[in-house]
């Protein structure tokens, strides 16, 4: 191509003109080297020169403008369209691997964007359910592309207007559906569609409430149907959901909720309340007087024609003195006398069967009327005065207070002579009631509420007789039909109570003593003033004010002694209640180096030897332990010693030179918590550079002069050496007891008489 050529002289290949990977990838030539005549010396030679790819090209949209359509409810994250770019540099390379994104959009009605798109595919998605033609039915979509993966700002750019429609929904939830109960046409029945925005969904139907049972489907192409006739007096309406789903199983559409209501047929008969409605009738009533109501009820709808009843007296046995004795009310039930008074030698009984009809169905209700003597007799009370009764406030409610009796001069067994007793007078809360044996008249009175003797300790009763049948004109209820009862409550000793079933609380670890905790308050049924005392207080932490309840702190309180303290407070010594104090923690212990195992080297040492320490701290950490080491600013330390981190606990101290002595060195550390605020602590590690006896230990000859007990003995002792960096680490027993012996130093002695 006329780009390349070579200096004949010396034979250097040189570039005339620009190279460009999109033209030519590799050029491959021939070079050979002639002599004066032009004949070949050597060659030719084959030279391949591979072209490398620059990123000299921007990325393309394929199209200048694109369009787009959009349904309203579309799921976000599915693309309804996508771009496409291309750039012409080596695809091999970042030069040409391309990143859309979506610069902004046009309106942007929201804070947040209402589209997305894949940055690799260029799939232009809804990113919410907010779109909605009826607000804003387009939109401008600036979509742009960045070669070099969009992670360089290096990066070419070019953008494109992607226009955007939003089209209404398909998908909608259809209006309320009403269907008529009981219905005979053949089921399945249709009764709504829907449609999804996008094609070949499967549609489905799932319940809102647990039903027994739903009697919806829903078809492959989105009909609905109820599938068995519906009972409105068995569920009146229905809620549930249609969804779309694609072939994975996952929604395409938000779930549609349907509402079906069923609309009422007139399809249950009237039903009688009693299967026989027993009316009593004294003999001096008048006609037109209000004798009872026949009750009956229908399932249909309540306030329509449906369930509306007529009432109608059919037939009266016997039909003496005349067939039309009683009237009934054709829309109430109430019957009533028709013209005159009953008269027990005309019949003592009626029978009446009514007929109760709805606009469709009919029944019989049976009545029977008992005519009774006329109620001119008012009941007496055997005694005027039942004297008084002492009750402990503690009786249990229904328990039996005594028995009273009135008689009734009436006919037996009606509603003449019956005794209904009421408390008329001295029982504002009804504590107690009356019940009348029928067979006996007597009544019985009973507790009804439980009695409480700080409230009420005396009550005085007035308890009145009465029939359930009015009295004749001109005999009236007299003081004969009264009584009295005076009800004496006693006391019965109740302990406080207190107002919470368990006091907690948190405090600070590091609060002064005499600080008040809370107070801790219990109310005495009686009204005596309340003493309180605590019980368990094992680590006299706390003192309570006697006469108020108050806890305060007594002495320094401690976290790491005991996290949750417990005690019981006693209130006037008859009720506990517990008091549970958690204490939070306060960053008050210094981080400590862990003497579990003695720090050594084994002598002698050559420098770069290390050994693994760790730090702890009896502090509740932030979260979890962390800690910081560095050797202290001193010099020696510095020119010995390196500290380095291992992890949050540990960290390595390194020797620095070979020339450490036989002895034991005081390493100065500095340790800090992380804690809030953090605490630090110098502290001197004791490190020994020992004559090691083996790999694992370190053997130390005890001094001749030492107070051993076995004198003129050397004795060595085998420190139980664990830490070995690389190799799992061992401990015993003997070990630890020997390692004791060590740390101790001085109190060598005095140790071994106390072991
Ligand atoms: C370089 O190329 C130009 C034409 O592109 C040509 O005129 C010129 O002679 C070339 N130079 C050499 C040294 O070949
Ligand atoms: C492209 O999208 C993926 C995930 O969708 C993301 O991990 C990646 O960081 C994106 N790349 C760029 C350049 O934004
Ligand atoms: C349906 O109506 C018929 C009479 O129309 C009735 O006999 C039947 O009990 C009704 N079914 C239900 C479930 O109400
Ligand atoms: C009746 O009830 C009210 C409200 O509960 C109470 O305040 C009052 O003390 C009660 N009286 C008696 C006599 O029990
Ligand atoms: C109450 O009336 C009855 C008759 O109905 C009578 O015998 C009785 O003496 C009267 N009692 C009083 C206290 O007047």
């Amino acid at each position: 191509a006329g780009i390349i050529d070579i200096e004949p002289r010396t034979g250097i290949l040189y570039i005339n003109g620009s190279l460009d990977w999109e033209t030519q990838q590799v050029h491959k030539l021939q070079v050979e080297s002639l002599d004066e005549s032009g004949k070949t010396v050597k060659g030719p030679y084959t030279v391949t020169i591979n072209v490398e790819d620059i990123n000299d090209n921007p990325p393309e949209f394929n199209q200048t403008k694109y369009y787009g359509v959009v349904r309203q409810n579309s799921r976000p994250g599915k693309p309804f369209m996508y771009v496409h770019a291309t750039d012409r540099d080596n695809p091999a390379t970042l030069h040409a691997q391309l990143s859309y994104s979506i610069l902004h959009h046009f309106p942007n009605p929201y804070d947040e964007m209402l589209f997305q798109i894949d940055n690799a595919t260029g799939a232009i998605s809804p990113s919410s359910y907010y779109l909605d033609p009826q607000k804003q039915d387009t939109f401008i979509l600036v979509v742009s592309v960045k070669d070099m993966a969009g992670t360089t700002t290096n990066a070419f750019t070019s953008s494109v207007d992607v226009i955007i429609t939003v089209k209404e929904s398909l998908w909608k939830a259809p209006p309320i559906i009403y269907i008529k109960e009981n219905s005979t046409q053949v089921h399945p029945v249709n009764i709504s569609k829907v449609q999804s925005n996008e094609p070949g969904v499967i549609y489905g139907i799932f319940e809102k409430e647990n039903l027994p049972r739903l009697p919806f489907s829903i078809s492959e192409n989105g009909d609905i149907y109820v599938t068995q006739p519906l009972d409105r007096e068995e569920r009146d309406n229905y809620t549930f959901f249609v969804v779309s789903k694609d072939n994975t199983g996952e929604l395409v559409d938000k779930p549609l909720q349907i509402q079906v209501i069923v609309e009422d047929i007139n399809d249950n008969p009237p039903v009688c309340q009693q299967d026989l409605t027993v009316i009593e009738v004294q003999e001096n009533e008048k006609g037109g007087s209000n004798i009872g109501t026949v009750f009956a009820t229908d399932m249909d709808k309540k306030d329509t024609l449906n369930s509306r009843l007529h009432f109608q007296i059919q037939s009266q046995e016997p039909e003496f003195p005349s067939d039309n004795l009683f009237y009934i009310q054709q829309d109430t039930g109430t019957l009533q006398l028709a013209g005159r008074s009953l008269s027990k030698r005309d019949s003592a009984k009626y029978f009446l069967k009514v007929l109760v009809t709805d606009p469709q169905f009919e029944t019989i209700c049976n009545v029977e009327v008992h005519v009774i003597d006329i109620n001119d007799e008012i009941p007496i009370f055997k005694n005027s005065d039942y004297g008084s009764v002492t009750l402990a406030e503690d009786i249990p409610i229904g328990s039996v207070v005594l028995e009273i009796e009135a008689t009734d001069g009436d006919e037996p067994a009606t509603g003449s002579s019956l005794i209904i007793y009421q408390v008329k007078e001295g029982d504002p809360n009804n504590t107690f009631t009356i019940e009348t044996d029928s067979e006996t008249n007597r009544g019985f009175i009973r507790i009804n509420k439980a009695l409480d003797f700080e409230t009420m300790s005396v009550y005085n009763l007035v308890i009145n007789a009465t029939n359930p049948e009015p009295l004749v004109e001109g005999v009236e209820y007299n003081s004969s039909s009264l009584t009295k009862l005076k009800v004496s409550v006693t006391n019965v000793e109740e302990p406080p109570a207190f107002q919470k079933p368990v006091y907690k609380t948190e405090v600070s670890e590091d609060i002064p003593v005499n600080t008040l905790v809370m107070t801790v308050e219990a109310y005495d049924p009686e009204g005596d003033s309340v003493r309180y005392s605590l019980e368990g207080d094992v680590r006299k932490w706390l003192r309570i004010d006697s006469a108020t309840g108050q806890v305060y702190t007594a002495s320094p309180l401690d976290r790491e002694t005991e996290e949750t303290y417990s005690v019981e407070v006693v209130a006037s010594e008859l009720s506990k209640v517990f008091l549970i104090l958690h204490l939070s923690d306060v960053n008050d212990n210094y981080p400590q180096i862990a003497t579990d195992y003695p720090t050594f080297f084994c002598y002698p040492v050559s420098g770069g030897e290390r050994a693994l320490i760790q730090a702890t701290d009896a502090d509740e950490q932030f979260f979890y332990s962390k800690f910081t080491f560095s050797l202290a600013d001193e010099m020696n330390a510095r020119n010995n010693w390196e500290i380095s981190k291992f992890n949050a606990t540990h960290a390595y101290l390194s020797l620095k030179h070979g020339n450490f002595e036989e002895k034991a060195y005081d390493v100065p550390i500095i340790l800090n918590d992380n804690g809030k605020p953090p605490l630090e602590n110098k502290v001197n590690l004791k490190v020994s550079i020992c004559k090691c006896s083996s790999e694992n230990s370190c053997f130390i000859e005890i001094d001749r002069q030492h107070s051993w007990p076995t004198t003129g003995q050397a004795i060595g002792i085998l420190l139980g050496v664990l830490i070995i960096i690389g190799k799992p680490l061992r401990y015993d027993g003997a070990a630890a007891f020997l390692t004791r012996i060590h740390l101790l130093g001085e109190d060598l002695s005095s140790m071994l008489q106390n072991e």
